[in-house]
């Protein structure tokens, strides 16, 4: 053993025993304090609270919020925010005979002041490390105005871009959504928790909340236990295993039981298979809910459920509040399962050193400095300019010149703030964001910009038509920005319908008819369908909500500034008929293999098989070949792992960054395997004619699948293997037989 080696063996054997005794020591402090705990101080901390009342004007709400903290009858409080409020707040809690802190928690979803692109368009730019570093300035900023907890990341894998939430997660693929939820958590928590400018995360919702039936929220979930194991629960997995320090169930059922009371998820596979050690709260009143869903005769029998399920905190039911101490008294509840919880949440709190400093998070002169530091404005800029997808660009009409005298910019989001924020974020200040208008006023300060909206976002007015037909007449360059509103995706949030709002394809063809090419730039929080812009737009910039910078980081895209790098996290739809559509599809016994022969083929005899747009698309203004794909074994043994390599070069004029994707085909087995399954990628940034050798590896882990009576397998048998620059557009091909 070499000297480096030892001392490096010595160092973590350190660090392993050091974050032992620290845990042993938290958990001494936990069970000195849970000693002194009634029944009813424990019951107690297992109550979440909602309440912005709390520092506003008398009210009942407000006194009776405020009577439990004092009483020792709240562990967390959800929206109350700022230095000011959760120091006032936290005081309160501090006249309760324990004196145990309460933890601040909050929706920071994609930024806190300073916004960032939404969390589905992040994960469009693939790349690991902006998106950890924008959940490191949401938990600065939110940190610094006293909060301990977000409720974020959503790590739900979503397959159905009816489903309003969708723009709240990481896409369709399991492989991309671990990546992107270990990222999120590092960067809300860090590596360790504690530090003054990290809180909390929390992975949500747990489990399969994503698969809503029908896209509809708050709808049953049914799927197989297969499905649930490889498709849903791994990013939850790559959550744990990054230290997250706590979960949220869900509103829906899984396969008939509703998550909050599913013990199945929380204690068997969460709390005992993977041995998670933070704490579970519940959703949104989602232990009363069991109520209206048929699983739990009332709020007693809610409780009961929900805490032998092993959910923890209570958010806004009251039932544990109000039940558990009579479910206790009935022998209906074993206290041990409030102990177990108590501790955990107690352990979380001493973790973050609110014993120490109850106040820790709450500093005036820290909370001025850090909020809107303008050094954030650059990670808010990149973090945009990664995630814009370029669909289409014909003639290479994209990039603009910047010597453009007459430029015309048509459609109701061309000058739009608050729309460009997305949803969930309540707290921003939206005044900072910039719009398409400025962003393109900015770059080309000599050009003359004719802006003109032409018809709203939903409304049916055609009456603006003929002046945004002039507009474009007039111009050298035809710039239209359509969309959503801010408020169509999010909670709550399902279409059943989710073409462009209104008038606006209609505004599209009118304008397109002038014979004039036209550039789409299209914001919105899922994928939308959009049949006449794919088939006549010149070239089309899929722009989502990207938050404060997303006008700047347009008008980069738009003027070659900034070399379009995204991909599509999820796959667009052609039409509503084809949801759910995703890349790793299975091959079926009847598959299209010529889309002119569909007769009696699994196929729609009114629309291909194929989405408009595939997962992993996305365009450059250069251009990227693939070559020398080798294999570092092709008869590997079932415990190696086999080492994918390829060069990939940039052949265009300008330097780019490319997303390199190797997917793999396990072609047959005791379960039938999917098409394609994404394995790995890799964010290159290559200067013309520059050329870099990236290697994958595909460990055993990559090649087991799930078996509803064995578990995680894996089977010998051939693997193909797929390099290319999108899910539909492999460039080099191989495959290896495992022993
Ligand atoms: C309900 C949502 O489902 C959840 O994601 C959110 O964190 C809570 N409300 C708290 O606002």
């Amino acid at each position: 053993m070499n000297k480096f080696f030892s001392l490096s063996l010595l160092l973590s054997a350190s660090i392993v025993t050091h974050v032992h005794a620290q845990r042993k020591t938290i958990e001494q402090r936990v069970d000195s304090v849970m000693k002194l705990m009634t029944l009813t101080e424990k019951i107690g901390q297992l109550n979440q609270y909602s309440g912005r009342e709390v520092t506003g004007p008398a009210s009942d709400r407000k006194n009776y919020l405020l009577n439990d903290i004092k009483n020792g009858m709240v562990g967390s409080m959800l929206n109350v925010k700022g230095v000011k409020d959760t120091r006032e707040i936290q005081a309160i809690a501090l006249q309760s005979r324990l004196k145990i802190p309460l933890l601040f928690s909050l929706d920071v979803i994609h930024g806190y002041k300073t916004v960032f692109p939404i969390p589905l368009a992040e994960s469009a730019s693939w790349d690991l490390s902006i998106i950890r570093r924008t959940a490191e300035v949401a938990a600065e900023e939110s940190a610094a105005s006293g909060i301990h907890w977000t409720f974020a990341p959503m790590v739900d894998i979503a397959r159905d871009p009816r489903w309003g939430r969708v723009m709240e997660g990481a896409g369709e693929d399991t492989y991309l959504g671990s990546q992107i939820a270990k990222a999120r958590v590092l960067g809300f928590q860090g590596d360790k928790l504690g530090g003054v400018d990290r809180i909390m995360a929390c992975a949500k919702h747990f489990a399969a909340y994503g698969s809503s039936m029908a896209g509809r929220d708050y709808n049953p979930v049914d799927i197989s236990k297969q499905q649930l194991h490889e498709i849903y629960l791994p990013p939850f997995k790559a959550a744990a295993d990054a230290g997250v320090a706590t979960f949220m169930n869900s509103f829906n059922t899984l396969n008939g039981i509703p998550a909050t009371g599913n013990a199945y998820l929380q204690r068997d596979i969460l709390k005992k298979q993977w041995n998670y050690q933070g704490f579970v709260v519940s959703d949104w009143a989602s232990i009363k809910e069991m109520t209206p869903w048929g699983f739990a005769k009332n709020l007693n029998e809610a409780a009961e459920k929900a805490i032998i399920a092993g959910s923890d905190m209570d958010m806004e039911s009251e039932a544990y509040k109000k039940e558990l101490e009579k479910l206790v008294a009935s022998g209906k509840v074993d206290v041990k399962y409030i102990d177990e919880a108590v501790k955990r949440i107690l352990y979380k709190k001493f973790e973050l050193g609110l014993f120490d400093n109850p106040y820790k998070f709450s500093d005036e002169k820290r909370e001025k400095k850090v909020m809107n530091d303008p050094k954030y404005k650059d990670v808010a800029r990149a973090a945009a300019q990664g995630s814009i997808v370029l669909l289409k660009n014909n003639n290479a009409i994209l990039p603009l010149n910047k010597s453009l005298k007459n430029i015309a910019l048509i459609g109701p989001l061309v000058n739009a703030k608050r729309d460009q924020a997305g949803s969930w974020v309540v707290y921003a200040d939206t005044t900072n964001i910039v719009s398409v208008y400025e962003g393109v006023k900015q770059k080309v300060k000599n050009a003359k910009l004719n802006y003109t909206e032409g018809t709203s976002i939903t409304d049916t007015v055609t009456s603006g038509f003929a002046n945004a037909v002039n507009a474009a007449k007039n111009a050298d360059a035809v710039v239209m920005v359509l969309g959503e509103n801010w408020d169509m995706s999010g909670e709550a949030k399902s279409r059943t319908d989710i073409s462009l709002p209104g008038k606006q394809e209609e505004l599209f063809k009118a304008v397109k008819a002038t014979g004039k090419p036209v550039i789409v730039v299209l914001m919105a929080g899922r994928p939308l369908v959009f049949d006449s812009i794919s088939a006549q737009a010149d070239a089309i910039v899929y722009a989502w909500f990207l938050g404060d910078q997303g006008g700047n980081a347009i008008a980069d895209v738009l003027f070659g500034d900034y070399n379009p790098s995204g991909k599509l996290p999820i796959s667009f739809p052609r039409n509503v008929g084809q949801i759910p559509i995703f890349y790793n599809f299975y091959n079926t016994g009847r598959p299209v293999t010529k889309p002119t022969d569909i007769r009696y083929k699994s196929a729609y005899i009114d629309a291909p098989n194929d989405p408009q747009y595939a997962f992993g698309h996305g365009l450059s203004y250069t251009t990227f070949t693939y070559s020398d794909l080798k294999l570092s074994n092709t008869n590997p043994q079932k415990n190696e792992t086999v080492k994918v390599s390829f060069t990939l070069t940039n052949t265009g004029k300008v330097a780019g960054e490319e997303v390199a994707q190797l997917y793999i085909q396990d072609t047959f087995a005791s379960v039938v395997r999917p098409v394609k399954e994404l394995k790995g990628f890799e964010k290159v940034k290559l200067k013309p004619g520059e050329s870099k050798q990236i290697t994958f590896e595909l460990s055993p882990e990559k090649l087991s699948f799930y078996h509803e009576e064995k578990g995680w397998i894996t089977e010998a048998g051939e693997f193909k293997v797929m390099v290319g620059t999108a899910s539909n557009d492999i460039k080099l091909k191989s495959s290896f037989e495992l022993k």
